[in-house]
């Protein structure tokens, strides 16, 4: 089982980014942790950030046939992007959106995703831990498939 996370524009700055809203940990910690969790199932991880719109919609379009599964925090990009929303649609992979942060108890510009409707579901608000329950959903998904 192959699955892609991708960290959307400036998560490559946590640790060191408004922690009281996204936590202590930076982005290698989560990633550390990822992977952790899915070796203990099987799965195997190709993690990518990119601060880049356009190298991310790539990404995904080169993503069929490569992966089972796309786990996805597509920070600011959630609230901006046809691009990247097609883009998922277009592979037609198992997406999960994840957000460290609960974006419907925080401005009112991040309460629409504009990629929860091609997602299967949107884990928000657990911190570090929104990634980790999103990768067990998404690997218990291709699971079932
Ligand atoms: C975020 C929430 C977004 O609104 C914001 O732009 C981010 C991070 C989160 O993980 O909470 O960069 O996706």
């Amino acid at each position: 089982m192959r699955i892609l996370v991708i960290h959307g524009p400036n998560l490559g700055l946590l640790g060191k980014r408004e922690v009281d809203i996204y936590g202590k940990g930076d982005l290698e910690a989560i990633n550390n942790s990822l992977r952790k969790l899915a070796q203990g199932d099987g799965a195997e991880l190709d993690i990518f950030q990119s601060n880049h719109e356009g190298e991310i919609v790539d990404k995904i379009g080169h993503a069929k046939g490569e992966f089972d599964g796309i786990l996805i925090n597509p920070a600011a990009f959630t609230h901006t992007s046809v691009a990247i929303r097609d883009a998922i649609e277009a592979v037609g992979i198992p997406t999960v959106e994840v957000h460290l942060s609960n974006i419907y108890a925080r401005e009112e510009f991040r309460h629409k995703s504009l990629v929860a409707p091609v997602a299967v579901g949107q884990i928000c608000g657990f911190k570090d831990k929104s990634y980790l329950l999103g990768l067990s959903a998404l690997i218990g998904i291709i699971n079932k498939q």
